[in-house]
C-alpha cells in the first residue's frame, strides 16, 4: 500500500502567481544587493491601521486578558455585533436587507472564493472570466472540476470568457450553458468594472438557467463612479442567485490581520439529484460550523470599528490617498503613449505591454531596468498576456519614483 496524493494538484502550474513574482524578485535582490526595488506586485497594503481601529483593537485584547471580560469560542458565523454593523452600512444604503444570519465573518475573502465550490457538485459547469483572479480557477482544479491544462493556458471542461480591450473588459454571456459564474468587479486583475446594466445581463443569466454567480465584490471600497454598483444585490432578483464576497483587506488594510465576510441570502438555492431545492445558506452554514472557528474576538471589534464614525473618516482618507496613487499611476503611463485601464474604481492598474511584448519580459525589464515590480497579466489567464498589473498600494514618494524610473526606459 501505498499514500495515493489528490493527482488533480498535478494538473497546476508549479507555484502560486505571487510566490512566482516574489521569488524573481528575491532573485534580482540577491544579485542587486544595493538596488531599491519599488514594490506594486501583490495587491498588499502599506498604510497601519487606523487609529479607532487600533484603539478597539488594543481594548479587545485587554477583555481577552480580564477574567471578567475574556471570551473562548465565538460564533462560527462571527458575532452579531459584527454583522449588524457591515448590513447598517455596507448594505442598507443601497437599499438591501439582510438578516445576521445571512453574513459569516471569516478571515478572508480568498479563503472564502476558495472553499465556497466545496458545497457544489463536482458536475457543475464553471466559468470564470479571463483574465481572472487565480484562486476561483486553482480551487475548482484541485477539487475535480476540470481536466488538464490545454497548451493554450486553459484547462479542459471550464468555460473562459474573455475579457479585452476589444470587448472594454466586458464578458459576454457564455455560449454553453454553465452552472457557475465567478465575477469579481471592480475587477481583479484589470481594474475595470461593470455598469448596473451590464451586470444586470448576468443575474438575469443566472435566474434564467438556475445558475449561480459567485460575486467577489473585495474592491466596492474603491468605487467612484456612480453607475457601479455597490453590491450586486442592487440588481433585481439577485437574491435569489448571488453569493458576494467582501473584505477588509483593501478597505481597511487588513491583509495582515484578517477579516472578511460572506453574504449567502436564504433566498439563493441549489438543487439534489432529486431536483429539491436545497438552500445555500444552510450548506454553507454547515461547511462552517464544521471546518472553521470564526475570526477572533480582538480582530472582529476592530472590523466593527472600521463604521465608528471616527473610523469611517480615517478608513476614507486611506483609500482616497491609494486612489490618488493610482491617478498617478494612470496619467504618468498615459502620457508615455501606454494603453491604460483601470484605475477609476480600482487600486489596479492595468497596462498594455508596449510593442507587444509579453507579460513576463516587460515584468522583467521593469524589474531590472527601473527596479519595478508589477505582476504580469498572463499569470491572470491567458487573456491577460501582453498586459501587466500595477497596484496603487505603494506610497505616493515611491508611486512617483517608480513612473519617473519607467518615463526613463526605452520601450
Ligand atoms: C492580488 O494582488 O491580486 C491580491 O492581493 C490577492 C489577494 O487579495 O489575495
Amino acid at each position: 500500500m501505498v499514500v495515493k496524493i489528490n493527482e488533480n494538484y498535478l494538473k497546476l502550474k508549479s507555484s502560486y502567481l505571487f510566490v512566482e513574482v516574489a521569488r524573481r524578485e528575491a532573485e534580482f535582490q540577491k544579485n542587486n544587493p544595493d538596488a531599491d526595488i519599488i514594490k506594486m506586485g501583490i495587491g498588499d497594503v502599506t498604510k497601519p491601521l487606523a487609529p479607532s481601529v487600533i484603539k478597539a483593537f488594543q481594548g479587545a485584547v485587554d477583555e481577552m486578558g480580564n477574567a471578567d471580560t475574556f471570551r473562548g469560542y465565538g460564533p462560527e458565523q462571527g458575532y452579531d455585533f459584527l454583522a449588524e454593523e457591515i448590513i447598517k452600512n455596507d448594505f442598507e444604503p443601497f437599499g438591501v436587507s439582510l438578516d445576521t444570519d445571512e453574513v459569516f465573518i471569516s478571515d478572508g475573502a480568498k479563503c472564502d472564493t476558495g472553499n465556497i465550490q466545496e458545497i457544489f457538485d463536482l458536475g457543475n459547469k464553471i466559468a470564470v472570466t479571463d483574465p481572472v483572479y487565480t484562486v476561483y480557477v486553482d480551487t475548482n482544479v484541485m477539487a475535480g472540476r476540470t481536466g488538464e491544462m490545454k497548451d493554450d493556458g486553459m484547462y479542459e471542461g471550464l468555460t473562459y470568457l474573455k475579457c479585452n480591450a476589444e470587448n472594454e473588459f466586458v464578458p459576454e454571456l457564455p455560449e454553453e450553458d454553465v452552472d457557475i459564474i465567478y465575477l469579481c468587479y471592480p475587477n481583479n486583475p484589470t481594474g475595470t468594472t461593470l455598469t448596473y446594466d451590464q451586470l444586470k445581463v448576468f443575474v438575469d443569466y443566472a435566474i434564467e438557467h438556475k445558475a449561480i454567480i459567485l460575486f467577489d465584490a473585495a474592491y466596492e471600497c474603491f468605487i467612484r463612479e456612480d453607475d457601479v454598483p455597490h453590491t450586486i444585490y442592487e440588481i433585481e432578483g439577485a437574491k435569489n442567485v448571488a453569493i458576494e464576497f467582501r473584505s477588509f483587506s483593501k478597505m481597511a488594510g487588513f491583509t495582515g490581520t484578517r477579516c472578511a465576510y460572506t453574504v449567502v441570502p436564504k433566498e439563493v438555492a441549489g438543487y439534489d439529484s432529486k431536483g429539491n431545492e436545497v438552500q445555500l445558506n444552510q450548506l454553507w452554514n454547515r461547511r462552517q460550523t464544521t471546518k472553521f472557528n470564526g475570526v477572533s474576538y480582538p480582530v472582529q471589534v476592530a472590523a466593527a470599528a472600521v463604521y465608528s464614525d471616527d473610523g469611517k473618516k480615517e478608513i476614507k482618507e486611506i483609500i482616497d490617498y491609494y486612489m490618488e496613487n493610482a491617478k498617478v499611476i494612470k496619467s504618468s503611463l498615459e502620457k508615455l503613449g501606454l494603453e491604460v485601464y483601470g484605475g477609476v474604481n480600482s487600486p489596479y492598474i492595468w497596462v498594455k505591454t508596449p510593442n507587444n511584448m509579453d507579460s513576463w519580459a516587460f515584468f522583467d525589464l521593469l524589474l531590472n531596468e527601473a527596479n519595478v515590480v508589477g505582476t504580469p497579466g498572463s499569470g491572470f489567464g491567458p487573456s491577460g498576456e501582453g498586459y501587466l498589473r500595477l497596484t496603487a498600494f505603494n506610497t505616493l514618494e515611491n508611486t512617483k519614483e517608480a513612473m519617473d524610473r519607467i518615463s526613463k526606459l526605452n520601450f
